[in-house]
């Protein structure tokens, strides 16, 4: 059992590595200033786990709080979610993303140091990327910056292995997530509901509710076989327990590992529409619209080296990810943020 620090615990996918971290047996603090989360989620994941859980309010941009932090609590890692991660938005703010997702990595590597804590497992993204030249795509593909968003990932893993190749204390598991989707299958938590969606299977899965009155399917003239985009979704489960695999072997190898975490396997929007018809009983109304501004006709990972060094291997379908879905947005709990 290892004591972790959870940065960004309290939203989407660090609540879900949150119950994982927990049922593989570690003490997981959760670190959150719940910009991006609802504030009921800590009694959520209680519920599944079935004990108290610690939560420590406060941004990684604060150097007080995070010694305090440090102080109070003896850690062996540190699992770091906490960024801001739209990229819409990072167009119009770059400077907050910068600030947040480089800036609070500096600081909280800082303050790692300082408490002798030298594990970080890194919330990377296949935006690193940019529109890659191969797909499906392996991890040596170049890194190329389309939007601030993806920048400050390629900051941050530049952060990483600069500090990993010249001070041997320090050892990184950097994961880059393909398409994250789908709920915990309690459905006490899942993916933002309230604000507008940046991606599809929250705005299908406000068609289905009925917030939202068609899905604009981005496109039906790329080259995929039905012509709409094909995406990499993973499974949030999948993806938590990634994240467990990583920060074990972080533990036991005290090695940096940098891996996709994807299924290799694509979908379409009509085919993730086709499978949200099934899930929530109903067939979804949609237009075809103009393609979107950036989009790339397949975005999918190569997943084999995350197998070989981490023994990953996704295991949920995509009917499993717009069921679990389903069952979260239309259940009691997605009325409030994310988580
Ligand atoms: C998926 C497909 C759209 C909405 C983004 C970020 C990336 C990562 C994952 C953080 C595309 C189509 C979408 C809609 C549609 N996030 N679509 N109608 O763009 O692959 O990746 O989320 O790390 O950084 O870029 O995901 O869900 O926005 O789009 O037709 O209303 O669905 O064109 O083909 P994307 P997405």
């Amino acid at each position: 059992m290892a004591s972790i620090l959870l940065t960004g615990g309290a939203g989407y996918i660090g609540s879900h590595t949150y119950v994982a971290l927990c049922e593989a047996g570690h003490q997981v603090t959760i670190l959150d200033d719940f910009s991006n989360a609802d504030r009921s989620v800590p009694q959520r994941l209680q519920q599944i786990t079935g004990a108290p859980v610690r939560c420590l309010e406060g941004s990684v941009l604060d150097t007080k709080f995070l010694a305090g932090v440090f102080a109070g609590q003896r850690f062996d890692a540190v699992v770091h979610f906490a960024a801001r991660k739209a990229v819409g938005e990072s167009v119009e703010k770059p400077l907050d993303y910068i600030e947040t997702n480089c800036q609070g990595l500096i600081t909280l590597l800082r303050a790692m140091e300082q408490a002798g804590v030298f594990r970080l497992v890194f919330s990377s993204s296949a935006t690193v990327y940019g529109i890659p030249d191969e797909t499906p795509t392996p991890e040596t593909a170049p890194r190329r910056a389309m939007n601030p968003y993806g920048f400050t990932k390629i900051a941050g893993e530049g952060i990483l292995e600069q500090l990993g190749q010249n001070d041997p204390r320090w050892a990184f598991g950097t994961l880059r997530y393909f398409n994250p989707a789908g709920a915990h299958s309690s459905a006490l938590i899942g993916e933002d509901p309230s604000d507008i969606p940046n991606n599809l299977m929250p705005f299908i899965a406000r068609v289905a509710t009925g917030d939202l009155p068609e899905l604009a399917v981005f496109g039906d003239d790329y080259d995929t076989p039905d012509g709409t985009g094909v995406r990499d979704y993973i499974h949030v489960e999948d993806l938590a327990h990634g994240h467990v695999l990583s920060l074990q072997a972080l533990l036991r190898e005290n090695e940096s590992h940098l891996v996709n975490l994807g299924t290799g396997r694509g979908y379409s929007v009509l085919e993730m529409l086709a499978a949200y018809s099934r899930a929530c009983g109903r067939d979804l109304p949609y237009r075809i619209a103009p393609r979107r501004a950036g989009d790339v006709p397949v975005y999918c990972a190569i997943p084999d080296k995350a197998r070989a060094l981490l023994g990953f291997q996704a295991r949920r379908d995509l009917d499993d990810m717009c069921r679990s879905s389903w069952n979260w947005i239309s259940g009691p709990h997605a009325a409030g943020k994310s988580g």
